[in-house]
């Protein structure tokens, strides 16, 4: 590991919002390794992401990180896979489909189905993404997420720590109060790497298909499913969002 990310060597000077945020993070991470100790970070590889990797990884806190690999993402997403193993020294597990699975739905719907409906898009996540990602939580206490509650009209209400009764475990989501001008400030105070395509007009990242650069003054997820209505824009892995706090 790079001796200038080891230890507990995060120290914000100058800014007293990410300063307090930092520390409300570090203490929100140890306190679910020490709940949870099996508690995992599933890392789209994106922004939020990459923060909370860099405050596990660099503080040594004892959680582990994967990341879903759809089969459809961006190869720059791929490459920040190894942008961590060569910054951190660590090897990001890596979940994947199953293949009859995916092949038995693109010979039936074809290998652009997510256009045609939410239910067919809702098909090709449930394949690439929930079902692996059900795999890769069996058994485990917690789960950690990147959401905020800034993101999205299903995510305002995102809670610090909450049960997913989907996956049948706890789950937090450590960055429920950050804005996206906070996630920014720690990558530019600790230098963590980042996917690219953020500075190509990407502030959210999932599938590439499924995934387009958004406008100046746009919202940072209106590239996300774009043809989709706001409110249906989740893949099914945070589908506790719209479960759990509907009224
Ligand atoms: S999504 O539901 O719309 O795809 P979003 O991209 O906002 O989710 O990411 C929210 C959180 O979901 C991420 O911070 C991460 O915890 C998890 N997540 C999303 N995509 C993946 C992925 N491919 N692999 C692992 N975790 C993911
Ligand atoms: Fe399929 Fe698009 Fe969902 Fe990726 S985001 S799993 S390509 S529908």
């Amino acid at each position: 590991m790079d001796s200038s990310v080891s230890g507990n060597v995060d120290v914000v000077s100058g800014d007293a919002r990410l300063a307090g945020l930092w520390r409300d993070l570090q203490a929100r991470l140890q306190d679910a390794a020490v709940r949870y100790p099996d508690a995992v970070l599933s890392s789209s590889l994106a922004a939020e992401d990459m923060v909370l990797t860099h405050a596990i990884l660099a503080n040594r806190i004892p959680l582990g990180i994967f990341t879903l690999d759809t089969g459809r993402l961006h190869a720059e997403t791929l490459g920040v896979i190894d942008a961590v193993k060569a910054r951190y020294g660590y090897d990001i597990e890596v979940w994947r489909p199953d293949a009859a699975a995916v092949e038995a739905h693109v010979a039936e719907h074809g290998a652009y189905a997510f256009y045609e409906s939410v239910e067919l898009r809702k098909v090709c996540c449930q394949i690439r993404k929930v079902a692996p990602l059900k795999r890769a939580l069996a058994g485990r206490g917690a789960w950690i997420t990147g959401q905020r509650r800034e993101q999205s009209a299903t995510r305002t209400e995102l809670p610090f720590e909450e049960h997913d009764a989907t996956f049948g475990l706890y789950k937090f989501n450590p960055l429920a109060e950050w804005h996206f001008d906070d996630v920014w400030q720690a990558i530019r105070s600790f230098d963590i790497p980042y996917n690219p395509l953020h500075d190509q007009g990407y502030p959210s990242i999932g599938c590439e298909p499924c995934t387009r650069a958004v406008k100046p003054g746009e919202d940072v997820r209106a590239g996300r499913w774009w043809w989709e209505s706001s409110d249906s824009k989740e893949c099914g892995l945070h589908a506790v969002n719209i479960l759990q706090r509907q009224s």
